[in-house]
């Protein structure tokens, strides 16, 4: 039996076939290449020394799903595919709620009348909103998103846990991730934002690269230890492990589950650009720049439930995270297309 990988040929979706195929597991990438280049299925592979089956389309064409559960031997479905730029998609709200609410139902419906009903879920840590309380936990409430992508995680863990609660053939669960960094181990696969980077570690390793001047922090006035923002940085391939670990679960029929995937740890924009500057002795020259609207002071993870439930727990420190991505931007400056 295979898994179906929608956007298998982005991020955190390349990182997690790797982990995947070194667990046994056959895989099906499904990617319309919107963000993603071919190249990063072609380094899996050299990666795993397996074959990765690609579909090039998008989640909302029911021809090509329906193609591939066809061909293929389909039991359950890792669902990353989606749009995901914060301040495009409160330009762009349409195309956004468009390609990743309608294309999950489509996905969705698709996969039921193939009686596929097994589907793991990308969601965010931006659901929680602004929380009155760090760390988070599943149980703490739901809060109120800054702009539409976060509306569309916010809104589809909603319909996929609507879907479990009319028909518990469904085995849902939504994985709420912090934020990833790092790269793989062989400095082969890693993050290749275009254009100019929205999310800080891409920035970091480009001013390293000496493709941009300065990093801008954004704000240091923030109610946190040095001002900066504080998040929960996990490494990609911990998060792709998170992932092997859920399907397991769904093999013990799990119904709907929510897990936190983060470390448990706050780290300040400061800190990241220590942290970035010892393990890998670049200097970061950077200047303080006001706040970035719809930005929160800290978020981080109380992820107690994925150790007990999954048996998953992040082993990367903030050491590997710097190393490997500066290790994946120094060896690729220019990303995949490089
Ligand atoms: P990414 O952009 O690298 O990967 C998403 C992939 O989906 C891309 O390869 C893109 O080409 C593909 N895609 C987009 N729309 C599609 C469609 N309609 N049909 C087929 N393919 C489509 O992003 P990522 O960082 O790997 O994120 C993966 C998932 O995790 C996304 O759903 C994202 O919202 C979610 N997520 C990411 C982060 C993060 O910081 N990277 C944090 C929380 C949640
Ligand atoms: C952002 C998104 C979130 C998404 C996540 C993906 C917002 C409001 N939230 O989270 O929905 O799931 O990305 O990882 O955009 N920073 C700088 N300079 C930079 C870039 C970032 O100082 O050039 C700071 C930010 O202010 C923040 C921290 O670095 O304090 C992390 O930022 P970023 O990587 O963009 O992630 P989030 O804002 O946490």
């Amino acid at each position: 039996m295979a898994v179906l990988v929608t956007g298998g040929a982005g991020f955190i979706g390349s990182h997690t076939c790797v982990e995947l195929q070194q667990a046994g597991y056959d895989v099906v990438v499904l990617d319309n290449l919107s963000n993603a280049s071919e190249v990063s299925l072609q380094r899996v592979e050299a990666i795993t020394g397996k074959k990765v089956k690609f579909y090039k389309g998008d989640i909302a064409d029911r021809k090509i799903l329906q193609e591939i559960f066809d061909n293929e031997k389909i039991d359950s479905c890792i669902h990353f595919a989606g749009l995901k730029a914060v301040g495009e998609s409160v330009e762009k709200p349409w195309e956004y709620y468009n390609n990743n609410i309608s294309g999950t139902l489509t996905l969705v419906d698709v996969m039921r009348k193939n009686n596929c009903k097994n589907i793991i879920f990308s969601s965010s840590s931006t659901v929680y909103g602004t929380p009155k309380e760090v760390p988070v936990t599943e149980q703490t409430p739901k809060g109120t998103c800054t702009n539409p992508y976060g509306w569309t995680k916010w809104m589809l863990e909603q319909i996929l846990s609507d879907l479990y609660v009319a028909d518990n053939e469904w085995n849902v669960i939504l994985l709420r991730y912090f934020n990833p960094i790092g790269a793989h181990k062989s400095g082969t696969m890693g993050e290749d934002p275009s254009g100019i980077p929205n999310n800080l570690m891409p920035y970091i390793t480009q001013v390293a690269v000496g493709k941009r001047p300065e990093l801008g922090v954004f704000g240091d006035d923030y109610d946190t230890p040095d001002g900066t923002g504080v998040r929960d940085y996990i490494h990609v391939v911990d998060l792709a492990d998170g992932h092997v670990k859920a399907l397991k679960k769904i093999e013990e029929n799990a119904g709907l589950k929510i897990y936190n995937l983060g470390t448990g740890t706050g780290y300040s924009v400061l800190d990241i650009v220590k942290n970035f500057e010892e393990a890998t002795g670049v200097k970061i020259p950077y200047s303080i720049k006001p706040r970035r609207a719809g930005d929160i002071a800290k978020n981080y993870a109380d992820a107690s439930l994925a150790k007990e439930e999954l048996g998953w727990v992040a082993k990367n420190g903030i050491k590997e995270m710097c190393e490997d991505s500066w290790r994946w931007q120094k060896n690729n400056p220019n990303g995949y297309e490089g």
